[in-house]
């Protein structure tokens, strides 16, 4: 199986030379819960929920029936000009869901697209045409925050921070201006984590003060800046931005692709600062874990700013799977499961216990940071347990770890030197257990190589 895929596949965001000497690659026949299981049978514990995409666990039979039957009932039909019951009751529950802030009209409409970098895309280029459509032709830039990712497409790109996916493209991308990452773990002695978030937003009240009437829209993602290294910040940065961007007449885009549908402890991240973005991308959980599907929610002032005589005033985006039935099906029965499960009540008992287990980390020598929100923990190592002492890059030391909890039957995969958990909300206690024990071997086999 390994010979016959490095025959013919090229796989995402890989050195393939590493494959599979250094790499290990490892072919799964089946999941099942919180496991994938080998082709050799071997069972591994999928603590990064398959790239943040799994909530309920593997096959989830729920899930699993509904696309079945969707998919002996309509597989997919064009969506422009034509509707269908999923596309329509998905935006319905969608919307039920949405964040809400007294006094702000509600988020109204919902755009489809098939992944998360293409809703990403969609929701920058509503926030420009927008006002293009409004005659405002000198808003075309956009804020972004440092260390933020919003995926791998070119208009996407050009919005994220991370060098290791940006920089070779950097001569491609649309320039945006980027605003210091309110990030908690970049602190100041006596900072605690809102000083550090308002110490951010004043930075970006002085770019919006300098630019901001160059500017269409901000982009952030809520709460936890994931591929940026699981980095958490105060919902007081959320609230600041919210009045930053009404003052300057900026769209606020919330990217929670990673971070909704319960991922950081309320049902979207927004909710935990009391506010709504203009428009909202919403993708990787949003089916369960079972189809690529992505949604952007939208006023209906930005809505109706494309109502016109003119075609080319419409949003004329597209793609051809856009709301595709069986994904919508599956993305509906996932929301009921929310209901049925009592899923933030399990989730708030279940990173309770995540925390218990996470805390004796900090005593240890090369761990720098402990952080949770919600069903996220994250892992900060560093060679003496230090802020300002990373490991020299050299040293790989994530890959150690990601190879030794491979072999312990563990998928931990780090960000750099961080390690996190972010795993399917089926998660039992055994398989906590067995999580921190992993991560603990994991942790001081890859220290003690790098030392
Ligand atoms: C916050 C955020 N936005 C956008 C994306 C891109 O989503 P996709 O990988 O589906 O294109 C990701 C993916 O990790 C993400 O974490």
């Amino acid at each position: 199986m390994i010979a016959r895929d490095l025959a013919v596949l090229w796989h995402p965001c890989t050195q393939m030379r590493e494959h599979p000497d250094t790499l290990p690659l490892v072919p799964i026949a089946r999941g099942e819960g919180a496991w994938l299981i080998g082709h050799d049978g071997r069972p591994y514990l999928d603590a990064v929920s398959s790239w943040w995409t799994n909530l309920f666990g593997h096959a989830e039979p729920r899930i699993a029936h509904a696309i079945a039957r969707q998919a002996g009932t309509l597989e997919q039909v064009i969506l422009a000009g034509f509707s269908h019951e999923p596309a329509v009751a998905l935006a319905e529950g969608l919307l039920a869901r949405a964040p809400r802030e007294p006094g702000r009209a509600p988020l109204a409409k919902v755009f489809y697209a098939d992944n998360g970098s293409a809703g990403v895309e969609v929701a920058l280029k509503m926030a420009f045409h927008w006002f293009r459509n409004r005659g405002e032709t000198r808003r075309t830039k956009f804020i972004a925050l440092q260390n933020g990712y919003h995926g791998e497409t070119i208009g996407a790109l050009a919005v994220g921070d991370i060098p290791l996916y940006r920089r070779v493209y950097a001569p491609l991308l649309a320039e945006a201006l980027f605003a210091p990452s309110p990030d908690a773990y970049e602190a100041r002695d006596g900072e605690s984590p809102a000083d550090c978030a308002e110490r951010a937003a004043d930075a970006l009240r002085a770019l919006l003060e300098a630019h901001g009437e160059d500017v269409c829209a901000l982009i952030l993602e809520p709460r936890v800046q994931c591929a940026g290294g699981m980095r958490m910040h105060d919902p007081v940065y959320l609230q600041r931005v919210r009045g930053l961007c009404d003052r300057h007449g900026v769209f606020l885009i919330a990217d929670e692709i990673a971070v909704g549908f319960g991922r950081t402890g309320t049902f979207f991240a927004c909710e935990q600062a009391g506010i709504q973005p203009d428009l909202m991308c919403v993708s990787k959980g949003l089916t369960g874990g079972f189809l690529p599907l992505a949604a952007v929610l939208a006023t209906q002032a930005i809505y109706d700013g494309f109502l016109d005589e003119s075609r080319e005033r419409a949003f004329l985006h597209s793609h051809s799977y856009t709301g595709n039935p069986l994904a919508c099906a599956a993305a509906l029965r996932s929301l009921a499961i929310f209901d049925e499960d009592d899923v933030l009540a399990r989730n708030a008992g279940t990173s309770e216990r995540m925390r218990a287990l996470a805390a004796p980390f900090a005593d240890l020598p090369h761990v720098a940071d402990v952080r949770q929100a919600g069903m996220i923990v994250a892992f900060e190592i560093t060679r003496d347990g230090r802020r300002d002492t990373p490991f020299d890059p050299a040293s790989r030391v994530g890959l150690h770890a990601y190879r030794k909890a491979l072999d312990l039957g563990v998928v931990l995969r780090p960000l750099g030197d961080i390690l996190y958990w972010m795993p399917p909300y089926c998660v039992d206690e055994s398989q906590l257990q067995l999580l921190a024990d992993t991560t603990r071997a994991a942790l001081l086999h890859a220290t003690k190589d790098a030392a």
